[in-house]
């Protein structure tokens, strides 16, 4: 039996679509345009790619997008007075800062600098508490796309195994945070975790997200598992060449799961277009008024 693909680039398209629709109206109605400031400090070509591809889709959704980009050398209190003006701006609903950070930059004070209902990134402890308790407020984009994807294939996850292997703040966390709200039974795996092929075949749901190429072997796999592969990996492809591949090794899992995301087109574009969509609800919530119908 072959998997069916998850298309996330589909999916992700789709979600796009549906905020321009309702960012539209907000203008037309009540003359509210989202805005979403993304700041980058530095000059790694990777965040460099998001930077530019989140503010490409964030015009295109209609809405405001403001781009700091600011020298490797930027000092922490220089990054935080932006940080201050932002927040006091009511023109901007969102803030994201784009990690990693230099080294001479305190990760942690710089997310706990923005306003909690502007962090669209959900990275703020308040909005990791909030989300621990069930409360509303902002979910990362990643473990967000993900859980969309599942119920898009699933449905209801009620009472399903779910096994998360990474426990990073990003993604492993937030993910079995979302899959607990949901009624999974939530296992989460990493680095130190015991014999992780057996508690992966358990899993009805298992989510990948380590950064370790195509670790996840298809007879890892429970038969009719779905799959769904956060990772993101360049390895050499022969003749100087590289290519992306997960963090499952996608042809032979696609032998034994029901479902399976891609990589590259499967997680990785839900994640701008969940930002999208959280930097809609931050302008509505500021606004207090209703997303559009
Ligand atoms: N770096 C890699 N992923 C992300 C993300 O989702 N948000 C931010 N701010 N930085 C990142």
């Amino acid at each position: 039996m072959s998997a069916a693909t998850i298309d996330g680039k589909a999916f992700a398209a789709g979600l796009r679509a549906e905020v321009a629709r309702r960012v539209a109206l907000l203008k037309e109605r009540h003359g509210l345009v989202p805005g979403l400031a993304v700041i980058l400090v530095g000059d790694d070509p990777a965040s460099q790619v998001y930077v530019r591809n989140k503010g490409i889709q964030t015009r295109e959704a209609g809405m405001r997008s403001d781009e700091i980009r600011l020298p490797a050398t930027t000092g922490e209190a220089e990054l935080l007075a932006h940080l201050h003006r932002l927040n006091a701006d009511p023109a901007i609903h969102g803030i994201l800062v784009q990690l990693p950070l230099p080294a001479h930059i305190e990760e942690r004070a710089v997310i706990a600098t923005i306003d909690p209902d502007k962090d669209v990134d959900g990275f703020h402890p308040v909005n990791v508490g909030r989300l621990s308790l069930g409360q509303p407020g902002f979910v990362p984009g990643t473990p967000k796309g993900c859980m969309k994807l599942l119920a898009a294939t699933l449905g209801d996850l009620s009472g399903r195994e779910a096994l998360v292997i990474g426990r990073s703040n990003i993604v492993g966390k937030p993910m079995a945070q979302l899959l607990l709200a949901a009624n999974c039974t939530v296992t989460i795996a990493h680095s130190r975790s015991r014999d992780l092929p057996a508690l992966c075949r358990r899993a009805e749901i298992l989510v990948a997200a380590v950064g370790r190429p195509e670790m996840v072997r298809g007879d890892w796999i429970r038969p009719g598992a779905s799959v769904i592969d956060v990772g993101v990996n360049r390895i050499a492809a022969g003749g100087g060449k590289t290519r992306l591949v997960g963090d499952v090794a996608f042809a032979e899992a696609r032998e034994v799961a029901a479902a399976i995301t891609p990589v590259p087109g499967g997680v990785g574009p839900m994640t701008i277009a969940c930002l999208l969509e959280n930097t809609l609800e931050a302008a509505c919530r500021k606004a207090g008024l209703p997303l559009p119908e």
